[in-house]
C-alpha cells in the first residue's frame, strides 16, 4: 500500500540524530523523498543510505544564512519541488541568566530562531513559486518545545528562543495561510536525546 506522503519531497534540518532522525524515518516510511541535513555530514550520509534511493544527505548549518538557499537548490534539483520542511535543528542554550554570555545567547537564537525563520521563508518562497502551495501540499513544521510556554530553570536563552519559535509559527501560519502553506509547531516534552544529556532527569535537571 502506498504511504500517505507518496510524491512529496521533505527536508529535515538537524537530522543527524535525536528527533530529526526520527522525523526523517517517519517521512520516508510514509513514502516521501527525504533530504536529511545537519552539520555532521557523515551521520546524515549514513541515515540516507539506510533510508534508500529517494533520500539525499546534505551538510547544512542553519546558522549560516547563505547556505540555506543553495542546500534547497540541491534538494529540488535532485528530488523535485520541496513540499515539506521540518525545522528541527536546535541547540540547548544552557546557562543561568546571570552568567550566559552575549555570544552564547546569540548562538542559541541564530540556530533556534533565525535558522528556523530563514529556512521557513526560503522554503515558502519555493513552495509558492513551484505551484506546490497552490496544489495544497505545502507544509512547514517548526519544532518548538514545552519550553515555549513553561519555564525550565537555568535555560533562559533556550526558553526564550522556543517561545519565539512558537510565536513565529503563529505569525507565519497567519501570513501564509492564504498563500496555501500550512505552518505548524510541535512542542515536545522531555525526550532523552543528546540535547538534554547534561541537564535532564539523568542528571537531576528538568531537561527540555
Ligand atoms: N529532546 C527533547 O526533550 C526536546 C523537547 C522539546 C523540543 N526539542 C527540540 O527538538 C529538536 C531536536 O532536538 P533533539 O532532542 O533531537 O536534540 P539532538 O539530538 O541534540 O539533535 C539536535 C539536532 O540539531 C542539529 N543542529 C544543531 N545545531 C545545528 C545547526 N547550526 N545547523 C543544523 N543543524 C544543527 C544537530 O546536528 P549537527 O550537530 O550534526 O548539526 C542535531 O541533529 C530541537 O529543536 C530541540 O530544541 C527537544
Amino acid at each position: 500500500m502506498a504511504g500517505s506522503l507518496e510524491g512529496q519531497v521533505a527536508l529535515v534540518t538537524g537530522a543527524s540524530g535525536g528527533l530529526g532522525e526520527h522525523f526523517a524515518r517517519l517521512l520516508a516510511r510514509e513514502g516521501a523523498a527525504v533530504a536529511v541535513t545537519a552539520r555532521r555530514l557523515d551521520r546524515v550520509q549514513a541515515l540516507a543510505a539506510e533510508l534508500g534511493g529517494r533520500a539525499l544527505a546534505l551538510q547544512l548549518d542553519v546558522a549560516d544564512a547563505a547556505a540555506i538557499g543553495p542546500a534547497m537548490d540541491e534538494v529540488e534539483r535532485t528530488l523535485g519541488p520541496l513540499s515539506i520542511l521540518v525545522n528541527n535543528a536546535g541547540v540547548g542554550g544552557e546557562g543561568l541568566a546571570l552568567e550566559v554570555s552575549a555570544d552564547d545567547w546569540d548562538a542559541t537564537f541564530a540556530v533556534n530562531v533565525r535558522g528556523t525563520f530563514l529556512a521557513a521563508r526560503e522554503a515558502a518562497r519555493r513552495m509558492m513559486a513551484s505551484g506546490v502551495a497552490e496544489r495544497g501540499d505545502a507544509r512547514i513544521v517548526n519544532i518548538a518545545s514545552i519550553a515555549s510556554h513553561t519555564v525550565l530553570p537555568g535555560l533562559a536563552a533556550y526558553c526564550a528562543s522556543k517561545a519565539a519559535v512558537a510565536m513565529l509559527t503563529k505569525s507565519l501560519a497567519r501570513e501564509w495561510a492564504r498563500r496555501g502553506i500550512a505552518v505548524n509547531a510541535l512542542a515536545p516534552g522531555y525526550i532523552e536525546t543528546d540535547i538534554n544529556a547534561d541537564c535532564g532527569p539523568r542528571r537531576g535537571g528538568r531537561g527540555s
